[in-house]
């Protein structure tokens, strides 16, 4: 990346978040729904715990609040808290599951939500995989397709928040999420990899986030961009070291994790954490 493009780093803020998180109790790779399952290949599944609960240490660390939901037997991809969901201004948008090995922790959230008392918790009509496909900038909604999520949930979505959503088409099947495509770092500024999109998408984030960090195909192989950030700590995995670097030159504070086990069933940091924005 050359320097040009970087703006000169600038005071962060760090804002407490509130995140949801769910153990990988019965984690395996039992099945292939991306290109990173190999159900051949073995799985620590001890490893993966303690990973994740590194994670979740971290995040209590850095002050912010971490929920559970039970984890269920059967749903080895639960663990992927960011699916489940998505909330904005504390309105929950529940997650209809594409393939039939995940359907039913679209009920499994929905659930969670309604007992923990969210007053308005929308069933969707429309396939889309939380936050996995619908991440959250100042201003916009930014809505991945192409893989997983139904084009129509975007609509769906604008609906139920009254925030304006922007399509983006996905079409590299290893960036099956927009999550491992594209994270948001602070308000509007975004980092993401262009070739992960088609053409006409590109050309919109492009002309919506031009001081946008672009991430190498080297740092996106290794899963950089499934990142969480409070504004300040960008949380993301160890491998993705050039994208750390120039992170820091942003003024961020990145914060490099292992979670090799949990990337055997294709997700990472972000995949793990889901967002309850009040
Ligand atoms: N095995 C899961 C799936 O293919 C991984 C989900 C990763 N989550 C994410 N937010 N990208 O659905």
């Amino acid at each position: 990346m050359s320097t040009a493009q970087t703006p000169a780093p600038r005071p962060r803020t760090q804002r407490p978040r509130r995140y949801l998180m769910c153990r990988p109790a019965h984690f395996e790779v039992v099945y292939a729904i991306n290109p990173w399952m190999d159900p051949d290949k073995p799985v620590d599944a001890a490893l993966a715990v303690l990973q994740w609960e590194r994670l979740r240490e971290l995040y209590r660390d850095l002050g912010h609040t971490v929920d559970l939901i039970d984890p269920v037997p059967g749903l080895p991809d639960m663990v992927y808290a960011a699916n489940g969901a998505t909330v904005v201004d504390g309105r929950v948008l529940g997650a209809r599951f594409r393939n039939a090995e995940r359907f039913p922790e679209g009920a499994a959230y929905l659930d969670w939500f309604r007992s923990q008392g969210f007053p308005e918790v929308h069933d969707p009509e429309f396939v889309n995989e939380g936050e996995g496909d619908f991440l959250v900038t100042a201003s916009f909604v930014l809505a991945g397709y192409g893989f997983r999520s139904d084009q129509r949930s975007h609509q769906e979505a604008e609906a139920f928040f009254g925030r304006p959503v922007i399509s983006l088409e996905l079409v590299d099947p290893r960036y099956y999420h927009l999550d491992t495509a594209l994270a948001v770092l602070d308000g509007d500024e975004i980092m993401y990899h262009p070739e992960a999109f088609a053409p006409g998408s590109r050309a919109l984030l492009e002309t919506l986030f031009p001081e946008a960090l672009k991430v190498s195909a080297e740092d996106a192989a290794v899963f950089g961009l499934n990142a969480v950030s409070d504004g300040l700590n960008v949380v993301l995995p160890e491998a993705a070291e050039g994208l750390a670097a120039e992170l820091r030159a942003r003024g961020f504070r990145p914060i490099g994790m292992d979670l090799s086990e949990l990337l055997k069933g294709g997700g990472s940091v972000k995949c793990c954490t889901l967002e309850i924005r009040p």
